[in-house]
């Protein structure tokens, strides 16, 4: 049996309404407005409810999507959460997610492959609908890393903020949709970015809270070495899957961790920055949630024309990274078909 072809065929996101602006931080650690801004591009992040869990900014992003879509929520056969900040450790936030959208014939299962994990997403949802095993999977990427942030380390409280981001993957006409996907990983220098303690090798205990076990440790300077290398070569590597080079990207949607990282790989793939979509000065990093909600507000500003080479990359903990060629195709502006 011929493969499919699979492609984004809708996006929604939703980002919480409270905003942590650069001067607050200037109040609770030793850090000012200048030094956020010119070593990350960081002005401001969203920051959940303390009520408001993964799952319920997920679902809202995903009804976003949905609707966009044409697609009724008993239509999705898979549901494919990328996150850090699980509700909690069982069930899934996909189930979570299954049960608020009424997607009562989907299959659903959490990806954990930190800032990338929206790209990991994308290319197990490639997997099944171009062998035909589904017909319309949703992925989301959604974080509340405010629940994991230390507020008392100036090396990493700055830098994070929650959102999610979704896109529905079906059947596309052939030459559109995802033309490659890459992913990566290297677990042998995974302690560099870690939330040490909650899991089986240190169980939560009064003493891991009393370390602060419970919060994000972050090695920043060699995280940010390994992300200026990996950005460009992921992005050429997906890009020579497909057959194409550097010159054929129309439109690059990055990981938003830092503009420095960003700005490095627009020098190395020589894209015209225009042509890069850049929202981190208005959430800061939102791991797995930042590609998926850049794209999902470029397709909304129509930024993304018939035809355009669209290339998602990103890094993350792991440590592992990602990139995705599309051919983009819009329907009434906002979708493919
Ligand atoms: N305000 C003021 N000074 C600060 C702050 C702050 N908020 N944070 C750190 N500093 C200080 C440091 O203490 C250090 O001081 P010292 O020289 O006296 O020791 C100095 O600034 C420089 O520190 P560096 O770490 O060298 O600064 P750098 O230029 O590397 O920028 C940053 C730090 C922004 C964290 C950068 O390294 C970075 O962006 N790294 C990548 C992080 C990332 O992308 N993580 C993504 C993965 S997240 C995930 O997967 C969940």
């Amino acid at each position: 049996m011929l493969n499919k072809h699979a492609g984004i065929i809708a996006t929604g996101s939703y980002v919480p309404e409270k905003r942590l602006t650069n001067e607050y931080f200037e109040q609770i650690v030793d850090t000012n407005n200048e030094w956020i801004v010119s070593r990350t591009g960081i002005e401001e992040r969203r920051v959940a409810a303390e009520n408001e869990a993964t799952s319920d900014i997920a679902t809202k992003a995903a009804l976003r999507a949905l609707e966009k879509s044409g697609r009724t929520a008993e239509e999705i056969d898979l549901i494919i959460v990328a996150t850090v900040t699980p509700d909690m450790a069982f069930p899934s936030t996909a189930c979570i997610v299954q049960k608020n959208i009424g997607a009562v014939n989907a299959a659903a299962f959490d990806v954990e492959a930190a800032c990338s994990g929206f790209i990991y997403g994308i290319t197990i949802a490639e997997s099944f609908v171009s062998k035909g095993a589904y017909k319309n999977v949703l992925v989301i990427g959604a974080e509340t890393l405010s629940k994991i942030v230390d507020y008392t380390d100036r090396n990493t409280c700055i830098l994070f903020g929650d959102g999610a981001g979704a896109a529905i993957i079906s059947e596309v006409e052939e030459g559109y949709g995802i033309l490659s996907s890459y992913i990566g990983a290297n677990g042998s220098a995974g302690e560099l970015l870690t939330q040490p303690a909650g899991g089986s090798r240190l169980p939560a205990s009064e003493q891991t809270v009393r370390d602060r076990l419970h919060y994000i440790q972050m090695n920043g300077s060699e995280v940010f070495k390994f992300a200026i290398k990996i950005m460009g070569e992921a992005a050429e590597k997906a890009l020579s899957m497909c057959g194409m080079k550097k010159e054929d990207i129309d439109f690059l949607v990055p990981h938003q961790a830092n503009t420095r990282i960003i700005d490095s790989a627009v020098k190395r793939l020589k894209i015209s920055p225009d042509k890069v979509y850049v929202n981190l000065n208005k959430y800061g990093n939102m791991s797995s949630a930042s590609i998926a909600v850049a794209l999902d507000e470029a397709n909304e500003k129509n930024l993304l024309k018939d035809g355009d080479v669209v290339v998602l990359v990103g890094f993350g903990g792991g440590l592992t990274w990602g990139a995705s060629v599309l051919r983009w195709k819009n329907s009434g502006g906002k979708q493919h078909v």
